[in-house]
């Protein structure tokens, strides 16, 4: 371990974000009564230029007039290269009610995208005597954003969550795709005339991970755009989960129950994470550093491992 202690993240649950166009308010009660950890009403890429003063509208007054529960509650303001977003942060700094949690920054490239914002946030809370501080979460949908990750992720105190947009990502990168997420059916490897399916996201997705846990922030997969393929979303959500992400959008109410139960420990490796614990303290007790646990060794490291299992599913439980 470095002499820096890795921080941990917001132990809040963000095992699935629902996200829905500010354009359509007749959706948010929909929303509010939903199963998903965080509600994202949107300013940005959902909603039509001629509609972005009516969806801003919209939201701030549904803000105080919805009952969203426990849930986060975050809007996704517009990009900085656009001439929207500053009224957006404006607008709902000063109107909207202390019940907004989070602002989400799209495309941000640079740390001093977040910077910027939490300029203005910070100004705006302190002249209209906000109690609540308003926490931020960003999208790394870019060529910029994936090479700038870690000074992102260390932009702000007020930063709890970091997304992978896959579709954004893919056309500033470049890719030759128009998936959002999922098996890109040209990215293969050939093994005696055979194609094995690879993963063209791992890396990006490995990357906000990194970056994320070195600087206590949640790291959580986008939108997975084809939502009536159930198993689709199913197994790229696992595979996120088994990078160490905590969570993964939902674009369709449909897509909520797999996220959550993706991404809640099952009742099974709950019960192995404790049965490893409980073998290490008797190892402890006996003086031994490791011991052999199902025919297969565990040691101080997997204490740790089976730690993360354990706290996850007792945060998911106390909710
Ligand atoms: N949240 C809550 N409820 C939603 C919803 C959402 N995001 N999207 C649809 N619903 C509701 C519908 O109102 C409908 O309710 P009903 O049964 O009471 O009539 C039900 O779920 C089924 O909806 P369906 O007809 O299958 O979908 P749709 O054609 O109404 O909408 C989308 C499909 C994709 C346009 C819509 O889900 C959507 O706008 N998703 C979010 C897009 C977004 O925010 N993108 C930005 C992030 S990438
Ligand atoms: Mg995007």
């Amino acid at each position: 371990m470095s002499f820096r202690i890795q921080p941990t993240a917001p132990a809040r649950p963000n095992r699935c974000q629902l996200f829905g166009p500010g354009s359509r308010p007749a959706i948010f009660e929909k929303m509010a009564s939903s199963d998903a950890d965080v509600i994202n009403l949107d300013l940005e890429d959902s909603v039509a230029p001629t509609d972005k003063d009516s969806a801003r509208a919209n939201i701030i007054k549904a803000i105080s007039d919805v009952d969203w529960g426990d849930k986060t509650l975050s809007v996704r303001i517009n990009g900085l290269d656009t001439p929207y977003w500053y009224r957006d942060v404006v607008d709902l700094l000063e109107q909207a009610g202390e019940r907004l949690d989070q602002i989400m920054i799209p495309k941000v490239g640079c740390a001093a995208d977040v910077y910027t914002v939490d300029a203005l946030v910070t100004a705006i809370e302190t002249a209209k005597g906000r109690t609540k501080k308003i926490s931020f979460e960003v999208i790394i949908e870019s060529a910029a954003g994936i090479a700038h990750v870690e000074e992102i992720a260390a932009a702000s105190p007020r930063l709890q969550a970091m997304s992978l947009g896959a579709a954004d990502f893919a056309a500033s990168m470049g890719m030759q795709t128009t998936g959002i997420g999922g098996t890109q059916e040209n990215y293969y490897m050939l093994r005696d005339g055979a194609k094995h399916w690879s993963d063209p996201w791992h890396w990006a997705q490995t990357a906000i991970v990194a970056a994320c846990r070195t600087h206590g922030v949640l790291p959580v997969d986008g939108p997975f755009g084809d939502f009536s393929d159930d198993e689709g979303y199913r197994a790229q959500a696992r595979r996120s989960a088994t990078l160490g992400m905590v969570g993964k959008w939902a674009i369709h109410p449909k897509q909520i129950a797999v996220a959550n139960e993706v991404f809640t420990p099952s009742d099974e490796a709950v019960a192995e994470a404790r049965e490893i614990l409980a073998a290490m303290e008797t190892a402890k007790a006996n003086g031994e550093g490791a011991t052999v646990y199902k025919g297969r060794l565990v040691d101080i490291a997997s204490i740790k491992q089976a730690e993360v299992i354990v706290r996850q599913s007792e945060m998911i439980a106390s909710r």
